[in-house]
């Protein structure tokens, strides 16, 4: 597939290097394009010098900018996104007041009604970046639960899931963004009160209809 991500950090590494090996081609775009030159570096990826460049051929578009980026960038692409499948990964993460951000809303349907034309799909917000790289715990691979409301879109994501080393699992409507990015917050949580060391994703254990 061809991949465009937006943002060269620790998600968009992260998930650019996963991709390639998965034999995916990848673009990969920064606020600063030395930022994405280095990392396509890194990452055996293209580097591309704007957000448009990047998603002028992909297929998915995965948006891996702070959750208060999302507003300028997805209005700056505008009907650049029309038609294009575009994963969220964001968080909104306020670890003093957690209540401040679990407010019933996703950074998934907010994209959604900013770019009407494409096709969001919520997924990997809830691993942390170390785990995008090497979807694998304790000899299992780690669950990517996928949301989202238009049905191919979905099976892309679920496709790409499965590319990149994830076991795949269909979770329902985008609506289900608002459950998914409350078990972000709830491992970065997790991690910082108890001093867990940033490595954890998530697999749902008992009979699952896959033993793998
Ligand atoms: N880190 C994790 O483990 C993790 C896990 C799950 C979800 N997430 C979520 O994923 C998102 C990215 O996290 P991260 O840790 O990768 O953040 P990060 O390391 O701070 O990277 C953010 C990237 O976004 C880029 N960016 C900012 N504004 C931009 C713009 N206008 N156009 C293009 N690129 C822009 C930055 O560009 P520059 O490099 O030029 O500054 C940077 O490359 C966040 O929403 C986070 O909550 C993170």
């Amino acid at each position: 597939m061809k991949v465009a991500i937006i943002g060269s950090g620790n998600v968009g590494k992260a998930l650019a290097g996963s991709a390639t090996r998965a034999g995916h081609t990848v673009t990969l775009a920064a606020h600063d394009p030395q930022h994405a030159e280095d990392a396509a570096k890194a990452t055996k990826a293209h580097a591309a010098r704007s957000n448009k460049e990047a998603v002028k051929d992909a297929e998915l578009v995965v948006l891996a900018v702070p959750a208060d980026k999302v507003d300028e960038v997805v209005g700056a692409l505008s009907s650049d996104l029309d038609g294009k499948v575009i994963i969220d990964v964001t968080n909104r993460v306020n670890a003093q007041d957690p209540g401040q951000v679990l407010d019933g809303s996703s950074m998934a349907e907010q994209i959604q009604k900013k770019a009407p034309k494409s096709h969001v799909v919520k997924a990997f917000n809830y691993a942390f970046a170390s785990k995008m790289a090497d979807p694998n715990a304790d000899g299992t691979k780690l669950d990517a639960y996928i949301a989202g409301d238009h049905e191919p879109s979905k099976q892309k994501a679920l496709q790409f899931a499965e590319s990149i080393g994830f076991r795949p699992v269909d979770a329902g409507p985008l609506a289900m963004a608002r459950v998914l990015e409350g078990m972000g917050l709830l491992n970065i949580l997790l991690q910082i009160k108890h001093n867990w060391p940033w490595q954890s994703g998530w697999k749902l254990a008992g009979p699952t209809g896959d033993k793998k």
